[in-house]
C-alpha cells in the first residue's frame, strides 16, 4: 500500500519538475508531519534559496503545477512557504479498504531480500539466564519476526556460551555429584546458580579437584570422547532450562538455531591463520594480536585485539572472529544483527574493525550491534535481588503473572472465567506486560523494571493493548459477526474515523523502517498509537449502533482492520492477544 508520505512526495516532486524544469527531478520534497494538515512540503525554503526569489512565491509555483487529483483535498501555503496538505478523505478510506481485503494489511514484501543472522538470547551454559538475557531474547525474538514478515530471509542464530575453561570444574562437579543426577533433573544440578557456586567454590578451596579441573579443560580442548560426553550432559542440562525460558515467553528460538562458541571450535586455528597470512595478525607481548586503526587506549597507545594468547589459548574475540568468517563463506549472508548487551559495545566494534580489515565485512555484508542497555531495579541500579545476586528470571516472570492477575480482577470483564480460563490469559497478560515493557523502551536506554507499571491495564503496557483487542473482538460477538467477514465499504465522516484510518496506513511504513533500523520500540509505539486512535474512535462513534446500515458497515471494517493490526503488531513484537478478556 503506498504510504502517505511516499505518494504526497511523488506528486510534490513530479509538481517541482513541472514548474523548475527536469534539473529538479529527484529533489527531497521534504515532506514533514504538520500541526495544521496531515503532511507538509517544506521544499520551497531550500529552494528559494537556491533559485534566489521568495520562498512564499515557490510555494506558490509548486501548487500551481500540483497534481491535487485523487489523492490531496486541500492545499495552503502558510507562514514563510510551508505547503500544507490535507489528503482527501476518500483516498484514505481506499488505501484502508485495500488493507481490509488484503491478508498482509496491504504491507508489501521487501524488493530487496536479504539473507539476515539475527543473534540473540545467546545465554551461557551452566549459568542461570539473568535478566540481561531477558531483554536481548525478547528483542532479539520481535527483530527476527518482523525481518521475516517482511520477506528476509532470516536465521536465527543463539550463540551460547558453551565453551571454555569453566567447563573443567564444571565436569568435575558433575562427576562427584554422579552423573544420575542430571538424568533425574536433580536440584544439585538443575539449579545451575547452586551448581556453578559449588563447583567454584571447590575449585577455590579444594587444591586437588582444582587440579583435576585444569586437566579435564586440556582433555576437553584436545578432544577426549568420554570428556566430550560429559560435556555434553551438562549443554543438555541447559537447554532443556533455557527451553523452559523460551517456552514460557513464546520466544520462537528451537534447539535447531542454536550454535553455541563450541560450534566454531575447529575453526578458531584456520581464521587465525587467514589474519596472520594477511598480516593483520602480529605478535606483540608474545601474544597474537590485531590493531584495528582508530582504536587506542588512554595514552594514544593503539589498542590490540588479542586473538591468542601468549599461553597459545585463543579467546571471546577469537571465537567471534571465526563466526564472521563462518557466516560469511558458509551462510553467504549479507546482513548481521548482534542483539548484545550495550557493555558489549567496544568489543564488537574491535571485532567488527578487524573483520573489516579481513574483508570479511565491507559494503556488501554489514554487521551491526544492537545494543541492549540494561535493566534496573526499582533503586535505579541494575537489577539484583536483596542479597545482590541476580534476579532470576523464571521468578520475575511469576511475579509479573501474580500481579497481571490482581490487575485483571479489576478490570470489566463481558463475562465470568472459570479458574482455567482466567489462568491461561492471566499467564498471558503477565508475559505480555513484561515483553511489551522490554519492548518499548529505546534498545540502548536503561528502564526501571516495575512490575505494577507494566502490569496495569492504563497507559503504554502490553495489558492495555491486549486489552484493545479483546474489546475489538468482543464487539464482533455481540453482532454476531466474524471481523474476518467484515466487507465494508469503508467511508469516512466522522474525524475520529478519518484519524484512526491514517494510522492504520502507516503500518507498512512503520515496519519498513523497523526492519532496517533494527529498533522495535518504533513499532511498539506505533501499535499503542493505533490503540489511542481507536479509542477516541471508539468514544465518538457507535458501531454496532450506528445511526444506518452503512455507518454500521464502514465502521465494523475499521473495528475489523484496526483488530488485525493490533493483532499482528502485537505477534510481530511476540506479545499474545487472548481472544477474550
Ligand atoms: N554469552 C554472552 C553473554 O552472556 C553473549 C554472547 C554475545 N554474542 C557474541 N557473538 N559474542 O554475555
Amino acid at each position: 500500500m503506498p504510504a502517505p508520505q511516499a505518494v504526497l512526495a511523488a506528486r510534490v516532486q513530479d509538481a517541482l519538475t513541472a514548474a523548475f524544469g527536469p534539473s529538479y527531478a529527484g529533489a527531497d520534497p521534504v515532506i514533514r508531519p504538520s500541526q495544521f494538515a496531515d503532511l507538509q512540503a517544506n521544499v520551497a525554503l531550500p529552494l528559494a534559496k537556491r533559485l534566489g526569489r521568495p520562498p512564499r512565491e515557490v510555494a506558490d509555483a509548486i501548487v500551481a503545477h500540483l497534481d491535487t487529483a485523487g489523492l490531496i483535498g486541500d492545499v495552503q501555503v502558510s507562514g514563510p512557504g510551508f505547503i500544507n496538505l490535507t489528503l482527501d478523505d476518500g483516498w484514505i478510506a481506499a488505501q484502508a479498504q485495500r488493507a481490509l481485503e488484503d491478508a498482509r494489511l496491504g504491507v508489501p514484501r521487501t524488493e530487496r531480500p536479504r539473507t539476515v543472522v539475527v543473534e540473540y538470547s545467546s545465554p551461557n551454559v551452566a549459568k542461570e539466564m539473568h535478566v540481561g538475557h531477558l531483554r536481548t531474547t525478547i528483542v532479539g525474538d520481535a527483530i527476527a519476526r518482523i525481518l521475516v514478515f517482511l520477506g528476509h530471509d532470516v536465521i536465527r542464530d543463539n550463540h551460547v556460551g558453551d565453551w571454555g575453561t569453566p567447563f573443567g570444574m564444571l565436569i568435575e562437579h558433575l562427576l562427584d555429584l554422579g552423573e544420575e543426577a542430571a538424568a533425574r533433573d536433580d536440584a544439585s544440578v538443575s539449579d545451575l546458580t547452586a551448581f556453578y557456586q559449588a563447583a567454584r567454590a571447590k575449585f577455590d578451596g579444594d587444591e586437588g579437584f582444582a587440579d583435576r579441573s585444569r586437566r579435564r579443560v586440556v582433555a576437553l580442548q584436545a578432544g577426549d570422547a568420554e570428556t566430550l560426553r560429559l560435556w555434553r550432559v551438562l549443554v543438555e542440562v541447559s537447554k532443556r532450562y533455557f527451553n523452559s525460558v523460551y517456552g514460557r515467553l513464546g520466544v520462537t528460538l528451537t534447539d535447531d538455531d542454536i550454535r553455541g562458541e563450541s560450534f566454531y571450535n575447529d575453526l578458531l586455528a584456520p581464521t587465525v591463520q587467514e589474519l596472520e597470512d594477511k598480516g593483520i595478525a602480529v605478535v606483540s607481548d608474545g601474544a597474537l594480536c590485531a590493531f584495528p586503526p582508530g582504536f587506542t587506549g588512554r595514552e594514544g597507545d593503539p589498542l590490540p585485539v588479542i586473538i591468542r594468547k601468549s599461553d597459545g589459548g585463543y579467546n571471546y574475540s577469537t571465537t567471534d572472529l571465526a563466526t564472521i568468517r563462518y557466516r560469511v563463506d558458509t551462510d553467504h549472508v549479507d546482513r548481521m544483527i548482534y542483539v548484545v548487551g550495550a557493555p558489549q559495545a567496544l568489543h564488537f566494534q574491535m571485532v567488527f574493525a578487524v573483520a573489516r580489515m579481513a574483508g570479511w565485512l565491507g559494503e556488501e555484508v554489514e554487521a551491526e550491534h544492537a545494543q541492549i542497555g540494561n535493566v534496573l531495579g526499582t533503586d535505579g541500579k541494575i537489577l539484583r535481588t536483596r542479597a545482590g545476586g541476580t534476579v532470576k528470571l523464571s521468578e520475575l516472570i511469576d511475579e509479573a503473572v501474580e500481579r497481571a492477575g490482581a490487575a485483571f480482577d479489576e478490570i470489566k470483564h463481558d463475562e465470568p472465567f472459570d479458574a482455567a480460563s482466567r489462568a491461561a490469559i492471566v499467564e498471558a497478560v503477565g508475559v505480555g506486560a513484561v515483553k511489551y515493557a522490554d519492548l518499548s523502551v529505546a534498545l540502548g536506554s536503561e528502564y526501571v523494571f516495575d512490575v505494577d507499571r507494566m502490569t496495569s491495564f492504563h497507559g503504554k503496557t502490553g495489558p492495555y493493548l491486549q486489552y484493545a483487542a479483546a474489546r475489538i473482538r468482543s464487539i464482533f460477538r455481540k453482532g454476531g459477526l466474524a471481523p474476518d467477514e467484515t466487507t465494508g465499504p469503508i467511508t469516512l465522516t466522522d474525524p475520529a474515523e478519518r484519524a484512526l484510518a491514517l494510522r492504520l496506513l502507516d503500518f507498512g511504513p512503520v515496519l519498513e523502517q523497523v526492519g532496517e533500523s533494527a529498533e522495535p520500540h518504533r513499532l511498539a509505539g506505533y501499535v499503542y498509537a493505533v490503540a489511542d486512535a481507536y479509542t477516541t474512535f471508539y468514544e465518538n462513534c457507535p458501531v454496532l449502533k450506528a445511526p444506518d446500515a452503512a455507518t454500521r458497515a464502514s465502521r465494523l471494517a475499521l473495528c475489523a482492520v484496526t483488530l488485525r493490526t493490533l493483532v499482528t503488531g502485537l505477534d510481530l513484537l511476540g506479545v499474545p492477544t487472548p481472544e477474550r478478556m
